[in-house]
């Protein structure tokens, strides 16, 4: 079994800091950014914390997959991946369910940094396995400005706010799923509750440029398809040179692999769920399209999911 997307929306602030702005500040270029990480602007979210920018990109994702006469009671979870939760209790998840009258869906939210929604994907897919549910809705939504330290150039550049929300329904199609964590070496990436984000940059760059090619290759194993079966690949978007990275690699059509990242910068488990939407409202996603999507990050956590239109 695996997921089927029937519905996707997102929310991403007005408010748009592109890497001039970041140079009022900071000492860095346009020039550099873009050279080392491919990131021209992303957004910043100044009114909505993480539950209301998760709410308006539910609210999306429920009306697109309305027109299929999909309903709010026909939701059996609504999972939220946040990093940055404007709220702890309630879970946001919650605060969605009652705001969409989901009154049947039991909800949580997840915490598994940028890897968040390739594993409450694989959670909800399990959950179908044994029966649980048919759906879900599965949120990602950040508002990692209020995380950053704005004054360390070797960080900040990298990050930006937004929500995406892929509503899943479940296909008989053989799927399969893979997800790792690495607790000890979590200091590459690590921000106390009220503090701030700290990262070793190359630390993360060489886990990324190892694991990711690997993790793929494992799905790839498990679902025994090769590479050109795949449509396509949806990688985190972390830095455009490690999805470069990641092309080179596995030997993929870059044609395959959309990005979004010079637009938005890194939006942590937002960005799989937005990129989606992007796609699914450019038209770009063709019934019986099978694609393969990658997390990695904080933790360090990494995974893949396989998943259908
Ligand atoms: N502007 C100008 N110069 C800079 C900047 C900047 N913004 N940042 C660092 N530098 C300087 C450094 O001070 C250093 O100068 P020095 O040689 O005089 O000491 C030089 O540039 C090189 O610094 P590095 O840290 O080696 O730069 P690097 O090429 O590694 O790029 C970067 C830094 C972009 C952060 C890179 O390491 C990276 O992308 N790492 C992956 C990080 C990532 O993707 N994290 C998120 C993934 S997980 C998740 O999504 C939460």
């Amino acid at each position: 079994m695996t997921g089927k997307i029937i519905g996707t929306g997102s929310y991403l602030p007005e408010l748009i800091w592109d890497n001039h702005k970041l140079t009022e500040w900071l000492d860095t270029s346009d020039e550099w950014i873009r050279e080392r990480t491919g990131i021209g602007q992303r957004h910043i979210s100044k009114e909505l914390g993480a539950c209301g920018m998760a709410l308006e990109a539910a609210k999306k994702a429920m009306e697109d997959a309305g027109k299929a006469g999909f309903k709010a009671e026909d939701l059996g979870a609504i999972f939220v991946c946040s990093v940055t939760p404007d709220i702890c209790v309630p879970p946001i998840a919650c605060e969605i369910q009652k705001e969409l009258g989901a009154v049947n869906a039991f909800c949580y939210d997840i915490n598994a940094a940028c890897s968040g929604f390739v594993f409450a994907y694989n959670m909800a897919v399990s959950y179908m396995e044994s029966g649980l549910i048919k759906t879900a809705l599965i949120i990602g939504s950040e508002q990692l400005s209020r995380i950053v330290d704005w004054n360390d150039r070797g960080s900040s550049i990298l990050f930006g706010d937004g929500a995406g929300a892929v509503v899943v329904t479940a296909s008989e199609e053989k799927g399969a799923a893979v997800m790792h964590s690495d607790g000890a070496s979590g200091e590459a990436l690590q921000c106390t509750t009220g503090g701030k984000l700290s990262m070793d940059g190359q630390k993360v760059f060489r886990f990324a440029l190892r694991r990711v090619p690997e993790v793929i290759e494992e799905l790839l194993d498990k679902l025994k398809m090769e590479k050109g079966q795949v449509d396509l690949f949806l990688l985190h978007q972390a830095n455009m040179r490690i999805i470069e990275a990641v092309i080179k690699r596995l030997g993929l059509d870059s044609n395959k692999v959309p990005t979004n990242i010079e637009r938005m910068g890194n939006t942590s488990s937002a960005s799989l769920p937005i990129l989606i939407d992007e796609l699914n409202r450019a038209g770009e996603l063709m019934p019986g399209m099978k694609m393969i999507m990658a997390g990695f990050g904080a933790g360090l956590t990494w995974g893949a999911g396989y998943i259908t239109i």
